[in-house]
Order: C-alpha cells, then structure tokens, then sequence
C-alpha cells in the first residue's frame, strides 16, 4: 500500500512507520510526506530518508477550505491508500474528513475517549490515572472521536511528571502505529460506515 505522513513537527512517529516500511513490518511505503509547518524538523527525518516532501503552508491559505484543497491536491498527486496523520496539528473540515473517509488515520497520545485535545500527559498526572497511553483512530468529523484502531497503555508511576510521561507514551506509540499501519496495509480491518470491521481479528 501507497501512505502519504502528514506532520507538524519533530517526526519521530514519522521515522517509526518509515522503519516499520523498511524492515517490511508494514506491507507498504511511504510515497511523500506533507507539513503544514517549513519549519518541521520531520521533514529533515524524511528527507534524510529519501522521502519525497512537500510543505503546505496553512499560513498561506486565507481559510481553512483553501488550505485543505492545496492538501487535497498534494495528496492526490501521489494516489494514496492511506493518509496517516502523525502528530499533524490542523483540525480538518467535515467535508476533507468525508472525502477521505476510511483512508484517514490519526495517533493521540492517550487512552480515548479520556483526554481529547492538548496537554494530554498533563491532564492525565491532573487526573491522577494509573494508566495513560496512545490511540491510533479513523478521523471522523468529531475531534478524537473516531472509531478506535489500536491502544497501548502505560503505567503512571508515581514520580512521573509531564516529561517522563510524554517519554513512555511516545516510545509505545512508536510500536503501536506501525502494528496499527500494518493491519490496515493487509486489509485486516476496514471502517464500515460508523464503527470498525475486522476480516481477521490479530491474536491476542
Ligand atoms: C505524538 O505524541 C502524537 O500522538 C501527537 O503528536 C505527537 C507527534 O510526535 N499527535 P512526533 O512528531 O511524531 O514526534
């Protein structure tokens, strides 16, 4: 399978899925990497890859319809099966979400539906939970809302604060996308209208 990586910043989940793609972990390869943001220092982590990159400045688009057919373009241009969102900071539309429908991927860093948005280790610590963690999701028209692929929960430590959290979150999201990427690339589950479908359930 064809995945375009769209990223806002450092790329490290990014640099996971490429490794998965290399190893032959995920039956498939990156075909271009997009950020919304010149500045990405994922797309440094990509291009020392040899990935194709492209920047889609938000910035420069007056709105968000603008902006999403710019990407909308940039995307096509490359005839994906998967757009993959890792750590991608732009909210969509409904109607880019609609168009790319069952195509569209996203990984939060927590245990959804607790603790949508931002500041999620942080709220977590707040909150006082044993068990924190990453989600890879569809993307619905509802923020973090869409129906759940994959989760990887990791243990609150009592001398945790926000680093340390973020640390051990990211390090089990960089297992957990490429396994998730994987499943979808062999067709092991697919989005059936609202909720998720396996063809063939992974042992447990
Ligand atoms: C990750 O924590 C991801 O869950 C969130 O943004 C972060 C991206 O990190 N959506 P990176 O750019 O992949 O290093």
């Amino acid at each position: 399978d064809r995945l375009v990586v769209l990223i806002s910043g450092r790329g490290s989940n990014l640099q996971a899925i490429q490794d998965a793609c290399a190893r032959g972990q995920i039956p498939g390869r990156i075909v271009g990497v997009i950020s919304n943001r010149p500045e990405a220092a994922g797309l440094e982590i990509a291009r020392r890859a040899g990935l194709t990159t492209q920047v889609v400045d938000h910035r420069l688009f007056s709105s968000r319809e603008d902006f999403e057919i710019a990407l909308s373009e940039a995307i096509a241009k490359w005839s994906s099966d998967w757009i993959v969102l890792a750590g991608f900071m732009r909210a969509f539309t409904p109607g880019f979400v609609d168009r790319h429908r069952g195509r569209l991927v996203n990984i939060h860093p927590s245990l959804l539906p607790a603790f949508t948005g931002l500041h999620t280790h942080r709220r977590a610590l707040q909150a006082g939970v044993c068990w924190h963690g990453a989600t890879v999701h569809f993307v619905t028209a509802e923020l973090d809302g869409g129906p759940i692929i994959a989760q990887a929960a990791v243990p609150v430590a009592p001398e945790d604060d926000e680093a340390t959290l973020a640390g051990k979150v990211l390090a089990a999201e960089h297992r957990l996308y490429p396994q998730a990427l994987a499943w979808l690339c062999r067709g092991q589950l697919v989005l059936d209208g609202e909720s998720l479908r396996w063809r063939e359930f992974p042992p447990m």
